[in-house]
């Protein structure tokens, strides 16, 4: 399974992420997990990529592509992957075009979440994440089901973000849906019902 999650933010590409991943053993390859953890290292890629994240605007290309190439590179991506929140613009999708090119991978679909945004900004104003792992559920979860980590807000969950990224969403990562439609791989899902309803939906479109 080598394949791109599409979708607004708070579609649920995490939570069907994370079922693929704890189903088929894929590298989920987050980028705004990786984002976070290296805002709570403070390297200095974190501190540089905060000011974005908490304004809900893209991190720089530059800065999001290296960390994905050396994600990929690692041995459990060669497996198989999910790339979830990459790529968020055409430049993105160029460059990642270009280096699975390289690696002699052909993706085997970009699959888009579809949720229309005013299920997304209750969903989002209510999610919980964990602090350790990034596991994300609903407000009721205090402790992480996954390695019993703090559930907590994430700051970019906060309504006047929200719409901003939604906005960014719109501009900037949305075309996508054409793009990949282009190459006939887009894969579109209805991701507002039940999670497991969603998931069954996405098995049957992977063929799994
Ligand atoms: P990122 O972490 O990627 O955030 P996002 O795309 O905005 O996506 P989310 O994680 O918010 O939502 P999701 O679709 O995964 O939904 P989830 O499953 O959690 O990016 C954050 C920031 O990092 C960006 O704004 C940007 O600044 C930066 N960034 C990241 N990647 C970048 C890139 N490539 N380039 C540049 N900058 C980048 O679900 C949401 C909630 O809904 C949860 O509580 C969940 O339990 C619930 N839920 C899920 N599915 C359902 C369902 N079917 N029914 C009911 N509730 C549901």
């Amino acid at each position: 399974m080598k394949i791109v999650l599409l979708g607004a933010p708070g579609a649920g590409k995490g939570t069907q992420a994370q079922k693929l991943v704890a189903d088929y053993h894929v590298a989920h390859i987050s980028t705004g997990d990786l984002l976070r953890a290296a805002v709570k290292a403070q390297s200095a890629l974190g501190i540089k990529a905060k000011e974005y994240m908490d304004a809900g605007q893209l991190v720089p290309d530059d800065l999001v592509i290296g960390l994905v190439k050396e994600r990929l590179a690692q041995d459990d991506a060669q497996i198989g992957f999910i790339l979830d929140g990459f790529p968020r613009n055409t430049a993105q999708a160029t460059v990642l075009d270009a280096e699975l090119a390289q690696m002699g991978i052909e993706l085997d679909g970009a699959l888009l979440v579809d949720v229309a945004s005013d299920v997304i900004v209750k969903r989002l104003s209510s999610r919980r994440t964990c602090r350790s792992c990034g596991y994300t559920a609903g407000p009721e979860a205090t402790v992480c089901p996954r390695c019993e980590g703090e559930m907590y807000q994430r700051d970019d969950d906060k309504p006047e973000t929200i719409a901003k990224r939604l906005d960014t969403y719109d501009k900037q990562t949305a075309p996508l849906i054409e793009y990949y439609g282009g190459k006939g791989i887009l894969i579109k899902v209805d991701g507002d019902r039940p999670v497991d309803d969603v998931y069954v939906d996405v098995k049957k479109e992977l063929g799994l």
